[in-house]
């Protein structure tokens, strides 16, 4: 294992995903195309397929599905499969989780469908399973300030290593600013972008001492994601959501404040879908460390530092269903009965 660290860092070989269509459902809205966060699907003849090679410049990758569930967790026609799993075999990316499962709770020996299993959980453990990250937004519908209020008051009440608190929330509502916070983040992760993507024996070298420096920033489907936001038309780092919240964090809380911010950013997505706004992720919005000029604007200074944001909005499609995910390793001691 101690080897595997220094091998296949630069776009390792991989194993994707099956995804299939059910040609009578399929209506071919596109949504999945439009949602995939990697830009892996297109539409041939109104059918969805996914692509095998992405084309970057006049390079071409091998690519394929990696298992998000977000094209199937949008499909209104429920016409999406998707079996197998993403999986490096090799290398500093090796997959040690294994493969992915629909929830099943009370470990049933035959799992029944989630919407069988649905009304034996409770409803924070049905908003755990249901909760995706949404891409797809109504771009004309804002969020009202009481409804972010009720977010923000629930991130308020996540734990906090010594109760420290250590963030301040950022709301943005303004168009014209989430649109100037874009700007400065797309040319910033176009450049880390290139050094990736890029074939020659610099760019691999460079890849590989960044990545043993910070693995997280080079697995493949980061820079899938990048490439996607940062360059293809119609696409935003902020996916079009009204509202952006940036959690910026307090360098002097108490342990690992990184670890606070996420945790209130989690509390915030929960209740943001039980209140039925859709919501995401958007680590991307970090690359503002980077500009003096935005941290200006925002007011991002000593000791505040952005660890991450979500967006909000009303949904263009709701995004709420159980999807299959992996399964992390599980080590339990002394050894559990049911783990035999
Ligand atoms: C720390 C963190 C950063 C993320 N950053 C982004 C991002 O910048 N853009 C994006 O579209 N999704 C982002 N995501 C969303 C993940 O891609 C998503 O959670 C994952 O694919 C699982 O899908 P699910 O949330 O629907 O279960 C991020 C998630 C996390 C936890």
């Amino acid at each position: 294992m101690f080897l595997e660290r220094f091998r296949k860092t630069h776009i390792p070989p991989a194993e994707f995903c099956a995804w299939t269509v059910n040609p009578e459902r399929c209506t071919g809205c596109g949504l999945c195309v439009q949602t995939c966060p990697g830009n892996l699907l297109e539409l041939a003849d109104k059918s969805p397929r996914v692509k095998t090679t992405y084309r970057v410049g006049d390079l071409e990758f091998k690519v394929g599905c990696v298992g998000c569930y977000n094209c199937f967790s949008v499909c209104p026609e429920d016409a999406i499969r998707i079996t197998g799993r993403y999986r490096v075999p090799r290398g500093l990316y090796k997959t040690l989780t294994e493969p992915p499962f629909f929830p099943n709770p009370f470990r049933e020996k035959e799992p029944r469908p989630f919407v069988e299993l649905e009304k034996d959980l409770t409803e924070m453990e049905r908003i755990i399973y249901k909760r995706r990250s949404n891409r797809l937004y109504n771009q004309k519908k804002q969020v009202p300030p009481e409804l972010v209020h009720r977010v923000l008051e629930a991130g308020r009440f996540a734990p906090s290593a010594g109760n420290t608190i250590p963030y301040k929330y950022i709301v943005i509502q303004d168009r014209a600013l989430i649109d100037e916070m874009t700007g400065e983040i797309v040319p910033i992760l176009r450049r880390f972008n290139k050094i990736y993507l890029g074939r020659r024996l610099w760019n691999k070298i460079l890849v590989w001492i960044m990545a043993q420096v910070a693995p997280e920033g080079m697995d493949q489907r980061i820079h899938a994601g990048i490439y996607t936001v940062a360059n293809l038309p119609g696409r935003e780092i902020f996916h079009h959501a009204p509202t952006v919240i940036l959690i910026a964090g307090d360098k002097r809380g108490a342990s690992d404040y990184r670890v606070d911010c996420a945790i209130t950013a989690q509390n915030m997505m929960l209740t943001a879908h039980a209140l039925g706004l859709a919501s995401c992720f958007i680590g991307y919005s970090t690359a503002l460390n980077f500009s003096r000029k935005m941290k200006k604007k925002l007011n991002i200074r000593w000791p505040y530092k952005i660890v991450t944001s979500i967006i909000l909005g009303y949904p263009k499609i709701p995004s709420d269903k159980a999807v299959a995910r992996d399964m992390p390793p599980i080590e339990w001691h002394p050894k559990n009965k049911i783990d035999e």
